[in-house]
């Protein structure tokens, strides 16, 4: 059933080489549930592929990769009108789109040509030439893998958006799809002609088109503008077409470039053409290694021959620089990064009031290495696609600035002591479509009702952040699929949070952590914890506790965090620290 280093190059439209520690397919739902109660499901991080035709896989995957091979199309007459057609997660999906026009049965049309497969449709809600998967999606069957039960979500539950549904948030990791159902139209006439070069065709051939033509235009137009998969690697779309206000289209976008095209969205929004942006960004054809934009469509990333995922990703953050810094419009992947390092900068590694302490003359305060100088303490994690932050320091803006942060996905707040929280409402640029998810416990989602009642008003003033507050408790919980481990400490006599991701965890503020909890940090590749100075506190680690603490857990690497001036120089901190122990500083980066 399980194979093992498995070569899983050939099972991405991408081709970039990668390998699976195991691998496993199944071809039924029994061999599905027999998976999901062994040792190497129970005990690896898992990850549910389709047909590899949007994930970039940044690593090898030091997990269990699972593919299902579940197959069939079977069709059930609903009346003369609506036919239901109900496909296997393994089917591949051009196969399906052929199958419903040989049937006579019109609604997917215009999504011909579309690499992967019938299970990835509703994840992703694959859409093209003015169509969407969601249009025709029926109900989706799924095996949920924390209950080992089979269930189905309507079209409604599958909370679709644009490439978008909850498969992709809640549900990721959780939800294996098994079956899809189609309600489509018993017609050979096609069912959707909105697109400019679908009305074009009609009005060429002098007769609403049928579906097989529909097909054969958007294969062709498809074949024009797309590289073939089986001849150059891509995965389709690299990134979204952003989605602006209309005042942000109308007051920048317009002034830099009035005839940049943008499609309409929603009362006060308007959705831009990212490949028109990346071209005229002057990166039509950019290459990095055996990366290149892809000329025909710029939104498209093409494996010219032997690209590795670092001149991927390489290329990406060069795209999204260049098309940020032209238009300050922020592209946002659209391929799954499947991505198993995790890469922590430290924003601020300082105390609450920072280092230089405003006003004082003391040696560390005079010191002009950029070492000693320390904002607030905070963190960035980058994993899984994700960027997560780890407190939002009164300094935050200035960190994000610094670090040329422009998308976060969440916050993750260990208390609400204003070093850590101060920054809050210089979230505000990252609360853009959706509201931005705040971690938090529910005294810090209390305190921070009462000192920002303004966000949280019924009816709050325009332009406030708008947030999504999770009150998380000891529990682990999830972020589209990535686990965190949220651990109990004690800041002084307050319990306050700290929390795991993977082998890497984040303590701030402690001064004790109860037994229970230290279970919880075993077996880390990285820890960063605080260290105040070698004096005592009663709320915070001294330079002593916190190499006691480290040296029971015994992390592979340890990062001090949140000094004051009496730490001492840098340099002078680092010398008297044991050889896997270092200071953290402003800036620092490392990857686990
Ligand atoms: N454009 C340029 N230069 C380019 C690419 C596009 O100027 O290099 C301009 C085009 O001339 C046009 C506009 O941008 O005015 C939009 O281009 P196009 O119609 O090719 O569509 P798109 O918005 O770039 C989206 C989907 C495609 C889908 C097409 C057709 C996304 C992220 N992409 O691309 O989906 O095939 O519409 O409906 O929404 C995919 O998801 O993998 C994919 C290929």
């Amino acid at each position: 059933m399980f194979e093992y280093d498995k070569d899983i190059t050939s099972l991405t439209t991408f081709g970039i080489p990668a390998k699976a520690r195991i691998f496993a397919e199944y071809d039924s739902l029994k061999q599905l549930e027999r998976i999901s109660r062994s040792p190497e499901f129970l005990d690896n991080e898992v990850f549910h592929m389709g047909g590899g035709s949007n994930l970039l896989f940044v690593n090898d995957f030091d997990g269990l990769l699972l593919h299902s091979a579940i197959r069939g199309i079977v069709r059930y007459d609903k009346n003369e009108d609506t036919v239901f057609a109900i496909a296997g997660a393994g089917e591949k999906w051009t196969d399906f789109v052929n199958w419903c026009v040989d049937e006579g049965l019109a609604g997917v049309e215009n999504l011909a040509g579309i690499p992967g497969e019938v299970g990835a449709a509703p994840v992703q809600n694959v859409g093209a030439y003015g169509a969407e998967a969601k249009d025709v999606i029926h109900h989706v069957e799924c095996f949920d893998s924390h209950t080992r039960k089979v269930v189905t979500f309507t079209n409604e539950e599958c909370r679709f958006g644009y490439r978008d549904s909850m498969f992709k948030h809640e549900g990721k990791g959780r939800y294996f799809v098994l079956r899809v159902s189609f309600r489509l139209k018993n017609s050979s006439k096609a069912s959707n002609l909105t697109y400019g070069p679908l009305k074009a065709l009609a009005e060429r051939i002098g007769h609403t088109p049928t579906i097989r033509e529909v097909a054969d235009e958007v294969t062709a137009i498809r074949n024009a503008k797309l590289p073939d998969p089986a001849v150059i690697g891509s995965a389709g779309s690299f990134f979204k077409n952003p989605v602006v206000t209309k005042y942000f289209y109308e007051e920048g976008i317009k002034a830099l470039s009035p005839d940049v095209p943008c499609y309409p969205a929603g009362e006060h929004h308007v959705k831009l053409a990212a490949g028109w942006l990346i071209e005229h960004a002057g990166l039509k054809g950019k290459r990095i290694g055996g990366a290149e934009v892809y000329p025909n469509q710029c939104l498209v990333i093409a494996n010219e021959g032997g690209a590795s995922a670092e001149d991927v990703v390489n290329l990406s953050e060069l795209i999204i620089d260049t098309v940020r810094r032209k238009y300050a419009v922020i592209l946002e992947p659209e391929v799954n990064f499947i991505d198993t390092r995790i890469t922590v900068t430290i924003l601020g590694s300082g105390t609450s009031k920072g280092v230089p302490e405003v006003g004082c003359a003391c040696r560390i305060c005079r010191s002009e290495s950029p070492l000693d100088k320390r904002q607030r303490a905070s963190a960035l994690v980058r994993t899984h696609g994700l960027n997560l932050l780890l407190d939002v320091s009164p300094d935050f803006r200035a960190q994000a600035l610094q670090n040329n942060i422009y998308r976060l996905d969440a916050a993750l707040i260990t208390h609400s002591h204003y070093d850590h929280v101060g920054g809050i409402d210089d979230l505000r640029p990252f609360c853009g479509q959706q509201d931005l998810s705040i971690y938090l416990k529910k005294d810090v989602s209390d305190d921070l009702h009462k000192r920002l009642d303004y966000c949280f008003r019924p009816h709050p003033y325009p332009g406030v952040p708008k947030f999504d507050l999770h009150e998380v408790s000891t529990q682990p919980f999830y972020i589209n699929g990535l686990k965190i481990i949220p651990i109990t400490v004690m800041h002084g006599k307050l319990p306050i949070l700290g929390y795991r991701i993977g082998d890497f965890a984040y303590i701030t503020d402690a001064k004790t952590i109860p037994e229970e909890e230290m279970v919880k940090l075993r077996g880390l590749k990285a820890l960063v914890l605080n260290a105040l100075r070698d004096r005592e506190h009663f709320a915070h680690l001294s330079f002593s506790e916190a190499l006691e603490l480290i040296d029971r857990l015994k992390p592979e690497q340890a990062y001090l965090t949140h000094f004051n001036h009496e730490a001492g120089l840098h340099t002078e901190i680092e010398k008297r620290l044991p050889d896997n122990v270092h200071p953290a500083y402003d800036g620092l980066t490392f990857t686990v």
